[in-house]
């Protein structure tokens, strides 16, 4: 995407595609990249929307200059101050001395913090219009979605929601830019992954937001990262909707972190018995070796998920301990729980798991299962039942399932 897109009346999508980064916040992998998505509304008056990340320099104002066609830029509205978005707003006043800054009460320390900005400014808060000649932009704050200032832009004019990273998703563009040119499996698991390590830990705030927002007659979604939405929105707000209720499919998550291959045979066992009892989507993931953004994706999916742990130096095994912090920080609710442990001396792993548990605050499915050293049949037995238990718990009916 060399050019700027036309995207709706007046408006044009002038973002990037990062194929470079390798860990998003330096935490989550994308295999499939990420994409900046900023936006220019040319009215009588003319305003950008959000910027991208700052080595995407040149490609953005070449596609926005593009755009401007020599025309000055008025307004920079700034939904997010993260710098994936408000990377290059120093250099943007440097190439428009008269830009004015939109942004709301909690917007303007960061702009001063980030770019020593406090000049030129536009306080806005909720229902706040600021009439660009030809489109009548409307603003509303959706604190925490993702960082305390942010915000999502209504163009009353066209019913574009500029939503910045609510609705976002990983993944570069490849082709069209809409999810009419796309099906829905290409991007709403990259939406799912997004959802699950970027926003799910303020899903009561996004249950908020999406309140707030039903009023508004919105044609358009188009985030700040991934595809953009016009083919069925409802499709979308009831996804998001959805995710935040932490309502989820039938289906498990097993987890091992395991050196020698004993833990990873009772997660085997977990596995055979969820199959068991019926359930069709089984994931078995190994703690050490699977990205975690991918676990937690799919955590964030289904209803179930089992972490079985070796003891290591008396505690987890350092991976299982990583993604139990991980979960911690983002508290999913309404999922069943299996835990299992194995040791060789002090015992550790299965103990740690269990104040996990407690602090998670989700239902324990029994039976919880230590091993020593190499599992017996009857240690597997024991994890097959786990298994079925869990099955139980995950299984049908599932609407959204065929
Ligand atoms: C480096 C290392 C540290 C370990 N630390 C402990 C420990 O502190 N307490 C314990 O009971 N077992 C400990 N173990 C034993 C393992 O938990 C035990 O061998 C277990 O069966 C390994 O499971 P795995 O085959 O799934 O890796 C340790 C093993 C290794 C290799
Ligand atoms: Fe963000
Ligand atoms: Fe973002």
């Amino acid at each position: 995407m060399h050019k700027a897109v036309p995207v709706n009346k007046d408006t044009w999508w002038v973002g990037v595609n990062d194929h470079e980064t390798d860990l998003f916040e330096s935490l989550w992998d994308l295999p499939q990249g990420v994409s900046y998505n900023a936006y220019v509304v040319t009215g009588e008056k003319t305003a950008a929307i959000d910027t991208v990340k700052g080595p995407w320099l040149d490609e953005y104002f070449h596609k926005l200059e593009e755009v401007l066609g020599g025309r000055p830029l008025d307004y920079l509205v700034v939904n997010h101050m993260e710098p994936d978005h408000a990377g290059l707003i120093s250099q943007l006043r440097a190439r428009h001395p008269g830009l004015k800054f939109v942004g709301n009460a909690k917007t303007m320390p960061l702009l001063k913090g980030y770019h020593g900005i406090d000049t030129d400014t536009v306080l806005v808060k909720d229902g706040t219009t600021l009439d660009l000649g030809g489109h009548v932009l409307q603003f509303a704050t959706v604190p925490m979605v993702h960082w305390p200032e942010s915000m999502v832009t209504f163009d009353t004019t066209t019913g574009v929601l500029f939503s910045n990273d609510s609705f976002g998703g990983y993944g570069a563009h490849e082709g069209g830019l809409f999810d009419d040119s796309k099906t829905r499996t290409r991007w709403e698991g990259e939406m799912l992954r997004y959802y699950a390590t970027i926003v799910g830990r303020y899903s009561n705030v996004v249950q908020v937001a999406l309140k707030k927002l039903a009023s508004l007659p919105i044609k358009n979604i188009f985030p700040a990262h991934g595809t953009l939405f016009r083919e069925d929105v409802g499709q979308v707000i009831g996804l998001y909707d959805r995710w935040s209720r932490y309502e989820a499919d039938c289906g498990a998550v097993v987890v091992y972190g395991s050196m020698y291959g004993n833990t990873r045979r009772m997660a085997e066992a977990v596995c055979s018995g969820l199959s068991d009892s019926g359930v069709k989507d089984v994931h078995l993931y190994d703690a050490a070796r699977s990205a975690p953004s991918h676990i937690l994706r799919d955590i964030w999916r289904y209803r179930g998920f089992a972490l079985l742990s070796c003891t290591y130096n008396t505690l987890l095994f350092p991976p299982m301990e990583a993604l139990c912090s991980k979960l911690l920080n983002r508290m999913p609710k309404n999922r069943a729980l299996g835990i299992a442990g194995s040791y060789s001396w002090s015992r550790g792993a299965l103990d740690a798991l269990r104040e996990f548990a407690r602090d998670i605050k989700l239902e324990v499915v029994g039976p919880e299962v230590e091993v020593f050293a190499s599992p017996t049949a009857e240690d597997l037995e024991q994890c097959v039942e786990l298994g079925k238990n869990l099955g139980r718990q995950v299984g049908g009916p599932c609407p959204l399932q065929s």
